[in-house]
């Protein structure tokens, strides 16, 4: 049988998973000389380093047992696996943004809401019972509220840093956002052993 395969989020969260990795004992070494290879050994498991929306794929597929990724992907995404360890890193939010000083709730108007995370901004104003139009936008969403192309923004918010530079504030918090692990359901049954042993170490370890 293939050793229990781990899915990784490349990039942020990949360093602070790897610290965590190597607080546990694992031989992180190939992890940190990888050049270009994509699945990499880690002691007794194996390590395949993925773009966020891709873990939930590998994992929900069960072609990896697995995965470290924020819960934005996992609130916007479909996957189907199971949620079992907030890490505590990789801290932000989801939020709301408008213009500094503009009344976003003020009027009748049907609100334009421009976002990466069109299923988080659906589902936040479905709650409310607000009927907005929702616009994707692949990079800077700050832009959208500056160019006049939306009323608000719904996106990460991590420091503020960048909603204060382009005049925006958040309007309302959406949902805590931090990195996760998520197993497959199957391997869950089927590698219980394995898995336990994986998720008692990294728990150990937090
Ligand atoms: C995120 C988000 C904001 C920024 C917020 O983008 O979309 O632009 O971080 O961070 P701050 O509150 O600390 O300023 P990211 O840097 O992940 O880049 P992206 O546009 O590629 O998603």
């Amino acid at each position: 049988m293939r050793p229990i395969r781990i899915a990784l989020t490349k990039g942020r969260l990949e360093k602070r998973a790897v610290a965590l990795f190597e607080s546990m004992g694992l031989n992180c070494e190939p992890l940190h000389n990888k050049g270009r290879k994509l699945i990499l050994p880690m002691g007794d498991y194996e390590v395949v380093l993925a773009k966020a929306a891709d873990v939930l794929t590998y994992v929900t597929h069960g072609v990896c047992d697995i995965g470290v990724v924020g819960k934005d992907t996992i609130a916007e995404g479909d996957g189907r696996f199971y949620e079992i360890l907030d890490l505590g890193f990789g801290v932000c939010k989801f939020a709301l943004a408008a213009s500094t000083g503009v009344d976003f709730y003020a009027g009748h108007h049907q609100r334009v809401i421009a976002t990466k995370y069109p299923r988080v901004a659906k589902e936040h104003f479905a709650q409310k019972g607000m009927d907005v139009k929702v616009i994707q936008i692949d990079g800077s969403v700050e832009l959208a509220p500056l160019l006049g192309l939306a009323h608000g923004i719904v996106d990460i918010v991590e420091t503020g840093a960048t909603l204060k530079e382009n005049g925006l504030a958040v309007i309302e918090d959406i949902m805590p956002i931090s990195a996760r692990v998520i197993v497959n359901r199957a391997a869950m049954k089927l590698r219980r052993e394995e898995l336990q042993k994986l998720l008692n170490d990294i728990e150990g370890a937090l």
